[in-house]
C-alpha cells in the first residue's frame, strides 16, 4: 500500500534535475566566500526578491531569527501575529539568542492591521516600557490556514510600520504560494519589506536551505550572526545547486498543490463530522475541525489506512498537499477519510 503523506510539504523529495545538478554543482569554501553556487543562489535569491543582497542558511527558522537579529536588539519588541511561527514554533530564538520580545498580536486570519500595530507600539518616554523595533509578517499564514496577504495589507502595513520607524520582517516561508495564489510577483511583494526569509525545502523540493534576503548591511550582519550559530557552511553549493532548480523549475507549478488542496478541501467540507472553513483554503494547506472524533485517534485510523496528516490540536487536523500528492491521492484521502468517520 502507497502512502498519502499529507503531515507537511517539507516531506518533498529533490527532483531529478535537483540531484544531478547536486552532483555537477562547482563547489568551494562558503565560509571563505569561494562557492561559487552558494554565490549564484544568493545573488539569483536577492534579484528575485528585489533586493540587495541574499544568505543561504539551514532553515526557514535560522532565516527568521537572523532577520529579527538584524532588526531589533536585546530589549526591543517585534509586533506579530499571536499564532506567528515565529512565537509559536521558534523554541523562542528571538527571546533566547537575541534578547527580544514577541508582542503578541491576536488577528482574525493572520493579517496584521496598521491599526493593530498603531495599537501595539510602544511609547518611546515610558522607560517602564520596551521599545517597538520591528513588524513581522508571515505570507502564507501557517497557523490561520495558509492565507496569502493582499498586495493592499501588505502596502498598508509597511508604510505604517516606516513612518514609526519600525523594521518590517518577512516570514516567507511559503511566499511563493503567496505570490502564485495571488498573482503578484514576489518582488511586488517584497518592496514592502526591508527582510524576507524564503524556504526552498518546502513546496519547491530542496532537500535542505533558505534563503534570507534583504539591504547589503543587514546581510553583513546577518552573515556574522550565522556564523555565531554556527551555521557558516563550506562546500554548501551541494545544497545551493538544487535551490537554484528549484527557483527556475518548482514555482509555478504550485498552482497544482493550491488545486489539489481546494478539491481536497471542498471533498473534506462535505463529510458529516467535519468542519473546514474554506475561505481560509487559498494554497496548499488544509485545516479543519473534527465535530466528533479527536484529531490524534481520527488519525491513527487513517495511518492504518495509508493517510498521513497532523493534529495540530484537540480536535484540529492539518493536511498539505505538495509535489508527491497528485489528483488520484486527494480522491483516495477522502475516501480513507469518509471511511474513517463512519467508523
Ligand atoms: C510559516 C513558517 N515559518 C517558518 C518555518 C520554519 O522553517 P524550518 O522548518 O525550515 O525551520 C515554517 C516551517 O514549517 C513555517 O511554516
Amino acid at each position: 500500500m502507497s502512502v498519502i503523506d499529507l503531515r507537511s510539504d517539507t516531506v518533498t523529495l529533490p527532483t531529478a534535475d535537483m540531484l544531478r545538478a547536486m552532483t555537477s554543482a562547482p563547489l568551494g569554501d562558503d565560509v571563505f566566500g569561494d562557492d561559487p553556487t552558494v554565490n549564484r543562489l544568493e545573488e539569483t535569491a536577492a534579484d528575485r526578491m528585489g533586493k540587495e543582497a541574499a544568505l543561504f542558511v539551514a532553515s526557514g527558522t535560522m532565516g527568521n531569527l537572523l532577520g529579527l537579529l538584524v532588526s531589533a536588539r536585546s530589549g526591543q519588541e517585534v509586533i506579530a501575529d499571536a499564532d506567528s511561527h515565529l512565537f509559536l514554533n521558534e523554541a523562542a530564538g528571538a527571546a533566547v539568542v537575541g534578547g527580544v520580545q514577541v508582542r503578541q498580536v491576536p488577528t482574525e486570519r493572520g493579517i496584521l492591521s496598521a491599526a493593530q500595530v498603531l495599537a501595539a507600539l510602544r511609547p518611546d518616554d515610558d522607560d517602564h516600557q520596551p521599545l517597538s523595533a520591528a513588524v513581522m509578517i508571515e505570507n502564507t499564514h501557517n497557523w490561520h490556514g495558509g492565507v496569502a496577504w493582499s498586495l493592499t495589507d501588505l502596502q498598508r502595513l509597511a508604510e505604517t510600520a516606516r513612518s514609526r520607524g519600525l523594521a518590517v520582517h518577512t516570514d516567507g516561508a511559503r511566499i511563493f504560494n503567496a505570490a502564485v495564489a495571488t498573482g503578484t510577483d514576489v518582488r511586488t511583494m517584497a518592496r514592502h519589506t526591508d527582510t524576507i526569509t524564503f524556504c526552498l525545502s518546502k513546496g519547491l523540493c530542496c532537500p535542505v536551505g533558505s534563503v534570507l534576503c534583504g539591504p547589503a548591511e543587514k546581510i553583513r550582519q546577518a552573515r556574522r550572526w550565522r556564523k555565531m550559530l554556527g551555521g557558516g557552511m563550506r562546500q554548501a553549493g551541494v545544497l545551493a545547486a538544487a535551490g537554484l532548480v528549484a527557483l527556475d523549475t518548482m514555482v509555478d507549478r504550485l498552482a497544482d498543490d493550491h488545486h489539489n488542496a481546494r478539491v481536497l478541501a471542498e471533498g473534506l467540507a462535505g463529510l458529516p463530522g467535519i468542519d473546514c472553513d474554506l475561505s481560509r483554503v487559498q494554497t496548499n494547506l488544509v485545516y479543519f475541525r473534527l465535530k466528533q472524533a479527536d484529531a490524534a485517534s481520527f488519525l491513527a485510523a487513517c495511518s492504518g489506512d495509508g493517510l498521513l496528516g497532523g493534529a495540530l490540536g484537540q480536535d484540529l487536523v492539518r493536511f498539505v498537499t505538495h509535489h508527491g500528492i497528485g489528483a488520484e491521492d486527494v480522491q483516495r484521502a477522502l475516501v480513507i477519510c469518509r471511511d474513517v468517520l463512519r467508523g
